[in-house]
């Protein structure tokens, strides 16, 4: 494939970061055609911080607690805008995002959540699984509207239920498929091979 130039890609992280790792290897593979920019991190102990400072990725710690409604959304469009990002990565971000960015980059922030989309939206999606009685759980990569894990689809991966599965052990197999589905998506994204009808996202037109 045609080299050309690499898209720019941020990575917003709140926690170990291992969607981050799965992503970042893709590139450093040659399967993804871009670059992270920059790890921004509203949480000053998140562990992803060390992991992007040893791949040579700069880091920026934005606090958020404290600020205002919009603030942190205001600042990170500035700074992200100055940088040219072409995507937003949320990879366990542990806040809502607010318009300002929504609208800063319409389509352009992908989010992965821990179940099938629409079930089981916001936190701990895999113990609302469990405790549901699903049998099927699994992961959702979407791009972020105004709603929480409501924006169009891009990719999903299944995983059965085992009967004697607790939250650890189904994350666990659920968090192998989102190292799979995450590096898909954003190589999709940066290929241009993403188009939206209505809320639907076509890959290459289909
Ligand atoms: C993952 O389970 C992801 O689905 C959710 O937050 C977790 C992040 O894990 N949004 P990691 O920090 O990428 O390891």
């Amino acid at each position: 494939m045609k080299e050309g130039i690499k898209k720019k890609l941020a990575v917003l992280a709140s926690g170990r970061g291992s969607n981050f790792v799965a992503i970042h290897d893709a590139i450093e593979r040659g399967d993804i055609n871009a670059e992270i920019d920059i790890l921004i991190t509203n949480k000053p102990s998140a562990g992803v911080i060390d992991i992007a400072k040893k791949r040579n990725i700069e880091v920026r710690v934005m606090e958020s607690k404290g600020l205002v409604a919009g603030e942190f959304d205001r600042k990170a469009v500035e700074l992200l805008t100055e940088r040219g990002i072409e995507l937003i990565i949320l990879a366990g971000f542990m806040r809502i995002i607010g318009m300002p960015l929504i609208e800063a980059f319409p389509l352009r922030i992908m989010n992965i959540h821990p179940s099938l989309l629409p079930a089981f939206k916001g936190l701990d999606a895999q113990k609302q699984a469990l405790e549901y009685g699903a049998k099927i759980a699994g992961c959702s990569v979407h791009f972020v509207d105004e709603g929480v894990d409501t924006g169009p689809i891009i990719l999903q991966r299944a995983v059965p239920v085992a009967a004697n599965d607790t939250v650890e052990t189904l994350s666990e197999r659920i968090l192998a498929e989102e190292h799979l589905i995450y590096p898909e998506a954003v190589k999709l994204f940066v290929e241009d091979r993403l188009q939206i009808d209505g809320r639907t996202v076509l890959i290459d037109g289909k």
